[in-house]
């Protein structure tokens, strides 16, 4: 059984798909619902519709028969309405027999101002919270021109995580999630899981979970033969994903998992790629893992493969349920 309960929401299966790649339209959702992923996450969604940078925007770097991507994408999304449209999110759930699985709800506002406008219009529709699990808050994308990063600015971060983790939305049965980006740096982890512990659950908020984490910022392609960036926006700069941020991720995990209160689950999110990848992510205390990456590389089937293979190592290993090994990871 690799099922599991991500903040008191029931999950099939602890792989699913991370915000980003095959999110964006109607019939990715639909292929995601249609898939093993444990639940369907949705593209960040700004309030407006955004059409993103422009191409080329993204790229892959090959590492032997492991992928890593960079991306400047620049928040191309269907806008807030799309994602929550009662209709759509009735027939995502008739894609995902037997009973629907969790929906999770990606909003990166370009303003807190913007983010609280659609905690607002999702607190006042019943007919889509009632198809709505969780609303995870993307603070950590590199890629909107003029845009800082708000998990970087800890007196911005403090101010969102204080104001939106007690939007009344999430005193009904809405969780809330933040995605976060990478910090590289004791101090910081520190200094974030204690902001986390005190503004959102010391006050009377609720945070359900953290994602650990995003794409690490200002990497850059270098194209040889034609001596330019290998991407168009931003001078080329963009956010490091796959295979060469696991280990980075990995860090991310277990160092918030052994700060965080109990009570907020970490989901892990990192070059996932196969079974052990998600394994390692499980031995440093996530909860569930996302895949990003390895899910625009593949497609959605990756999301069987990968629960397959974890099946198959937790079998050898004599594990029966994620609970056997989560978080169990030992110091040499
Ligand atoms: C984009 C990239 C990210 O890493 C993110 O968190 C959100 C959006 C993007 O460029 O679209």
């Amino acid at each position: 059984d690799i099922g599991c309960n991500l903040a008191g929401l029931q999950l099939s299966c602890c792989i699913l798909n991370a915000s980003g790649p095959r999110t964006n339209t109607e019939q990715q959702l639909m292929d995601i619902a249609r898939s093993s992923s444990g639940a369907l996450c949705s593209k960040s969604a700004t309030l407006e519709e955004r059409s993103g940078n422009p191409q080329p925007r993204y790229t892959e770097i090959q590492l032997g028969d492991r992928t890593a991507s960079i991306n400047s994408e620049g928040l191309p999304n269907k806008g807030f309405a799309a994602y929550s449209d009662s209709s759509f999110l009735q027939r995502l759930k008739e894609c995902s027999e037997p009973h629907g699985k969790p929906y999770i709800f990606s909003i990166s506002g370009l303003s807190l101002k913007e983010n609280l406008e659609m905690l607002d219009r999702l607190a006042e529709s019943p007919d889509v919270l009632q198809h709505l699990s969780a609303v995870e808050v993307n603070v950590a994308c590199p890629n909107v021109p003029g845009k800082p990063l708000v998990g970087y600015d800890f007196p911005q971060f403090a101010e969102v995580v204080q104001t939106m983790s007690r939007h009344p939305l999430f005193t009904k049965d809405c969780v809330l999630g933040f995605k976060l980006p990478p910090y590289l740096d004791a101090p910081l982890f520190d200094a974030v899981a204690k902001m986390l512990n005190e503004i959102a659950l010391g006050r009377g908020g609720a945070l359900g979970y953290v994602v650990c984490c995003n794409t690490l910022g200002s990497a850059l392609a270098v194209d040889i033969e034609t001596e330019t960036t290998v991407l168009h926006p931003k001078g080329g700069f963009g956010g490091l994903g796959g295979q060469l941020v696991r280990h980075l991720a990995l860090g991310n995990v277990r160092h918030l998992r052994s700060r965080l209160d109990d009570s907020i689950h970490v989901v892990g999110c990192g070059g996932v790629a196969t079974g052990e990848d998600a394994f390692a992510h499980i031995l440093c205390g996530a909860t569930a893992v996302q895949v990003a990456t390895q899910h625009r590389v593949e497609g959605p089937q990756c999301f069987e493969r990968i629960a397959s293979e974890l099946r198959e190592l937790m079998q050898r290993k004599g594990y029966t349920q994620l609970e056997d090994f989560r978080g169990k990871l030992r110091v040499r």
